[in-house]
């Protein structure tokens, strides 16, 4: 695939739940477009099919929200000429490496992750798929050499358990002969200022809240939402709408409008409306376009799972060598 001269290698991942929402985008989904655009980065932008199965588990709902990240990936300008787009599922390698990961990782390890242990506490019956989810996502990254992964905050741990992971393979199995690693140590890339975008009731954004305002939302959408903001009137400033506004706008420009409309927070949020649908309309009618060449879509991810393919087929071969299933 494609020239990979001193170029970095970045990889990131979003699992198909559902419609995503501007913490989605803002968090990770934007960077994918300027790291792409920098033409810096080799970039692989996957679709989580197989990490969403703990979650949805009906054939058509599946099928429908795998086509949809891959219209929200070309929608928000993601462009397959330069970016290998495709589904975890059409590369066998990612469920292979993840049963070796399991081998070399301790239940102790993993009983330490966020995730797991947020769905511990709700005391929810939590599935094997659920626990290892992070050796999954380990083998996600580390098949393609990544050097780099945009997320957002709340994947970091992960980023963190893959460079563990990668870490205890070549401790394991790579000590003799030149010392060569299997695995390079990825880096995760987390955008600072919006590290957690707020929803609109002032906590993280998300689905499971109820409290997004979706990135290809109506026009209509976006006026409900906005108008749900949760207000308090302790300063002239209502801080949620503010929060939010600040990812449209510049600080000087908000304080600029902030100070005409002091304590007037109907036409806040009317502004804030305003704002946000000039940034969500392009998107929403690229969107709209795409979903209309549905043949086109399916041939970004059949391309892209070839190249996928092949390279993490390669590095397969490297870890079976490695291991000694190779005779
Ligand atoms: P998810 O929908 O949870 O799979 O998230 C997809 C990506 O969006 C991940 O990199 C998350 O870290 C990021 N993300 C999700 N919610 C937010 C939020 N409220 N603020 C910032 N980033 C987020
Ligand atoms: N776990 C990520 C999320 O919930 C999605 C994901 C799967 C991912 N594999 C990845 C992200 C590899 C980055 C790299 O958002």
């Amino acid at each position: 695939m494609k020239e990979s001269t001193n170029k970095k290698i970045l990889f990131s991942g979003v699992k198909p739940t559902g419609r995503p929402h501007i913490g989605n985008y803002f968090g990770a989904m934007k960077q994918f477009v300027d790291l792409e655009k920098s033409g810096e980065n080799l970039c692989y932008f996957m679709i989580a099919d197989y990490h969403a199965l703990n979650l949805i588990q009906n054939a058509s709902e599946m099928r429908e929200n795998i086509l949809g990240v891959a219209l929200d990936y070309l929608a928000i300008g993601l462009d397959p000429k330069k970016s290998i787009i495709f589904k975890q599922s059409d590369v066998s390698a990612h469920t292979e490496l993840a049963w070796i990961f399991d081998s070399i990782t301790t239940m102790p390890y993993l009983m330490r992750a966020h995730a797991f242990k947020d769905a511990e506490a709700k005391n929810k019956e939590i599935n094997v798929g659920t626990f290892n989810y992070p050796m999954l996502m380990a083998a996600d990254i580390l098949l393609y050499d990544t050097d780099i992964v945009p997320v957002g905050q709340d994947q970091k741990q992960h980023v963190e358990i893959s460079r563990d992971t990668a870490e205890k393979f070549n401790r394991t199995f790579c000590k003799e002969g030149d010392g060569k690693q299997v695995f390079k140590l990825p880096e995760p890339i987390i955008l600072g200022d919006v590290a957690v975008v707020p929803g609109i009731d002032g906590q993280k954004m998300s689905k499971s809240y109820g409290n997004t305002i979706p990135l290809f939302a109506s026009y209509e959408e976006i006026k409900k939402a906005v108008m749900g903001i949760v207000t308090d009137s302790s300063a002239g400033i209502p801080k949620n709408v503010y929060a939010i506004h600040k990812l449209f706008r510049t600080e000087s420009e908000l304080a600029k409008i902030y100070k005409e409309n002091e304590g007037k927070y109907k036409a806040l949020k009317e502004a804030l409306i305003e704002d946000i649908e000039a940034f969500i309309k392009p998107l929403r009618e690229k969107r709209a376009e795409l979903e209309k060449n549905k043949d086109y879509v399916l041939e970004v991810l059949r391309d892209g799972g070839k190249s996928a393919k092949e390279v993490a087929d390669k590095k397969m071969e490297e870890v079976k060598r490695s291991i000694g299933v190779n005779l």
